[in-house]
């Protein structure tokens, strides 16, 4: 009976393809070197580079991902078999590309490397991560004014795999994370509540999901300033002018009542006098 670890040196797609390489039973030899890390984003591209002896003759290479055939190339006729549509074998028939990433994409691959009747197994490991957005935070008071406490929401979504939202403030309470998850991409979405006990004053306050930073929202400051701020243009611009309009009206006002008064003296005055007054201007114009 095979041992466990032959078992691996004959996955079913190998045996299926390469029975006409395996005449003998090729011996397997595991690569004695640590399993390769390979890093991927959700929709991007990772390329598999199977470590191989450049002085050997290579009959065959191909990836595997436990059983499933992945991609590969033959020395001697072409491949049948099928290949997972979002791979493609480079022209140098060593290379494999895989493009259109995924969450399901992340495991263990094994790549085999044939060299006359010797298969060399290397195992790589690939992780595919989402890049969750940044976050979005808004925030929710009571309304007393100044608010007693005030909730934060902390939402980013579209990432892979499940993280932590950090809040940049000690002493907030009652934390509540809502995670969850599309049941296609896989992708999650997290949603962090946070209240915060308004007896301390916090200025600015941010939430990061990875190395990712919300804007800063102030919070905990008062909705309605007891003291108005009037901003400078205000001041700078509307006293003066004020100023002005009240010394303009004042001037008016009392020019109108000058001439009111004026007025009210020549209506007082005695037709005989005001006539008198007249022929004085027009003598004094005649002398
Ligand atoms: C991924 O590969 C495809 C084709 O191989 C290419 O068109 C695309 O630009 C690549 N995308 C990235 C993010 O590298
Ligand atoms: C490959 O062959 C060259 C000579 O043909 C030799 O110098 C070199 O050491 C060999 N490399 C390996 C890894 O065996
Ligand atoms: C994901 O984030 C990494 C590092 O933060 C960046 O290099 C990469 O371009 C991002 N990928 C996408 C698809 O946004
Ligand atoms: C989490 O959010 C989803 C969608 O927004 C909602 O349906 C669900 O009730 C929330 N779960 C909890 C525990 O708050
Ligand atoms: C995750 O958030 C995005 C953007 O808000 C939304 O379109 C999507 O439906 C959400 N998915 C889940 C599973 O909550
Ligand atoms: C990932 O991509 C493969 C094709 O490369 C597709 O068959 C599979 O459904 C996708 N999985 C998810 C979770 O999107
Ligand atoms: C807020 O903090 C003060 C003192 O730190 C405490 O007396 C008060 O009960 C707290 N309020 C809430 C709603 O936790
Ligand atoms: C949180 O971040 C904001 C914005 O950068 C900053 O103003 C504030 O001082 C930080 N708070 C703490 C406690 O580090
Ligand atoms: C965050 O940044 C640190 C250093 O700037 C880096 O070591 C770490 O890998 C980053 N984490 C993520 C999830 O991008």
């Amino acid at each position: 009976m095979a041992s466990p670890s032959n078992l691996r040196c004959f996955p079913i797609s190998l045996l299926r393809l390469a029975l006409v390489y395996i005449v003998t039973s090729p011996f397997c030899v595991r690569e004695n070197v640590a399993q390769i890390q390979y890093r991927g984003v959700v929709g991007g591209n990772v390329t598999f580079r199977c470590p191989i002896d450049k002085n050997r003759t290579i009959d065959l290479l191909y990836i595997q991902r436990g059983n499933d055939f992945v991609n590969g190339h033959y020395a001697s006729k072409e491949t049948s078999h099928p290949v997972w549509a979002n791979t493609r074998m480079d022209d140098d028939k060593r290379t494999i590309h895989m493009s259109s990433l995924n969450v399901s994409h992340n495991g263990d691959y094994q790549c085999y490397v044939m060299y006359g009747t010797e298969l060399v197994q290397t195992d790589i490991h690939l992780s595919v991560t989402g890049n969750y957005s940044k976050p979005t935070l808004t925030m929710d008071c009571c309304e007393q004014n100044p608010p007693l406490s005030c909730q934060m929401t902390c939402f980013s979504h579209g990432g892979y795999p499940k993280t932590e939202v950090k809040w940049n403030v000690s002493g907030i309470s009652k934390v509540t994370n809502n995670i969850t998850r599309d049941d296609d991409t896989m992708l999650i979405n997290i949603t962090s509540t946070a209240h915060f006990n308004c007896s301390k004053e916090y200025m600015f306050i941010r939430c990061s999901v990875d190395n990712l930073s919300s804007e800063p929202l102030s919070v905990c400051k008062p909705k309605y300033p007891s003291y108005p701020h009037w901003p400078s243009e205000i001041i700078y611009g509307v006293i003066p002018f004020c100023l002005i309009a009240v010394v303009v009206a004042l001037l008016v006002c009392k020019c109108n009542k000058c001439k009111k008064e004026v007025k009210a003296d020549i209506e007082n005055i005695n037709p005989n006098l005001e006539a008198e007054t007249f022929l004085n201007g027009k003598n004094q114009e005649a002398s």
